[in-house]
């Protein structure tokens, strides 16, 4: 593991990470910045009939599969609980009864284990997740539920520069995929298409690219995505899979390709945007998105034209897991952290800030 985040945390402590936010059960355990194991076990097969997250679906999953994650994830890092320091957990945002499950479970060991209980914001995990050089830096987060523009210039201050106004990006991906008739995730879909399309087939718009502010907007990308489905299919006489179709158009990786690239120049460039006014020397991408190959790569070639340093969360700490949490929770104890009181709850809809 990288040597930035272990100097973080001079003093070692263990640490088991528990999130279950939304649709995967997770444990980790992290110890002086280094990730001893990660266990992920993901639902999305039980929501791809849904087409998206169903909550009680995912709470009911999340209770069958929480204990017997925990323990694996205490096995393969060869630690006995005793051995442990503290157990953090998502506190929010997130999925109100998927949540409850978590905190509940992590809530139990601390008490059993007569050790402190971190409780951690979601997106602060994904935000600190890439191995960082010293601060500053502006953070891209992009994941199912949230795009967010934040500038951080010191240490668990984070100013919010733009959000999404509607649809995340991610959720853009799921909506654009499910409209062209792929499965969801629509994300990890589209990438694969989108490698034998032509991203220039289709002028998809670039929303908000020059709004003039650091907010996104994806809602009208998508309904771009639905128009252009709807016109290629009436021009085969075919019916669209949103009008109950089946057959899928043969343009498929040149749709996918075309909507990618308008979702990349719209993060990428606006990102860079801001760190150059900012005047930050460092950009930190994160969240389920930053999986996209092609996203990774025109970060990686505007940073180097632009001589900013590029932190990308490594692809298994993009998507939702416990280890972030865990990670998170060692820096927030290095720093000097302040337990809440014990009866704290859940925060369903907690604003990073
Ligand atoms: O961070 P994450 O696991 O969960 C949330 O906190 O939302 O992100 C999941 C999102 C989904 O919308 C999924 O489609 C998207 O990340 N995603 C991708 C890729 N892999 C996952 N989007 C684009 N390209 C990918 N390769
Ligand atoms: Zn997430």
């Amino acid at each position: 593991m990288a040597a930035n985040r272990k100097s973080l945390c001079k003093r070692k402590r263990m640490i088991l990470g528990i999130e279950t936010s939304c649709d995967e059960t997770a444990a980790a355990v992290a110890n002086g910045g280094e990730i001893l194991s990660s266990v992920v076990s993901s639902q999305t097969d039980l929501h791809a009939v849904y087409g998206g997250v169903v909550p009680e679906v995912a709470s009911r999953q999340h209770l069958r599969l929480i204990d017997a994650v925990i323990r694996k994830a205490m096995r393969s890092a060869e630690v006995s609980s005793g051995q442990l320091n503290a157990v953090a957990v998502t506190r929010g945002p997130g999925l109100p009864s998927a949540l409850l499950v978590g905190v509940a479970a992590a809530r139990g060991l601390s008490l059993r284990l007569q050790k402190p209980l971190v409780p951690v914001h979601h997106i602060e995990a994904h935000l600190y997740s890439p191995d960082l050089k010293p601060l500053p830096f502006v953070a891209l987060i992009v994941s199912g539920g949230h795009t967010l523009l934040v500038d951080v210039r010191r240490w668990g201050s984070h100013e919010v520069l733009g959000r999404t106004l509607d649809d995340a990006a991610g959720e853009a991906f799921d909506k654009a995929a499910r409209l062209i008739g792929l499965s969801y995730p629509g994300g990890p879909e589209i990438e694969r298409e989108a490698r034998e399309g032509n991203p220039r087939a289709f002028d998809f718009p670039r929303p908000m690219l020059q709004s003039g502010d650091w907010n996104f907007s994806f809602s009208g990308l998508k309904t771009a995505v639905r128009y252009t489905v709807a016109r290629l299919n009436a021009e085969r006489g075919t019916r669209s899979v949103e009008q109950g179709g089946k057959s899928k158009i043969p343009q498929v990786a040149d749709l996918c390709a075309s909507f990618q690239a308008a979702v990349i120049e719209v993060l990428t460039e606006k990102t860079v945007r801001a760190a150059k006014v900012l005047g930050a020397r460092q950009i930190a991408v994160s969240g389920g998105v930053a999986c996209n190959t092609a996203l990774r790569a025109e970060f990686e070639r505007r940073c180097q034209a632009e001589g900013i340093h590029l932190a990308l969360a490594e692809k298994k700490l993009c998507t939702d897991n416990a280890a972030m949490i865990a990670l998170l929770a060692e820096k927030k104890l290095a720093h000097g952290f302040e337990p809440p009181p014990a009866d704290w709850d859940i925060d369903p809809d907690w604003i990073l800030g």
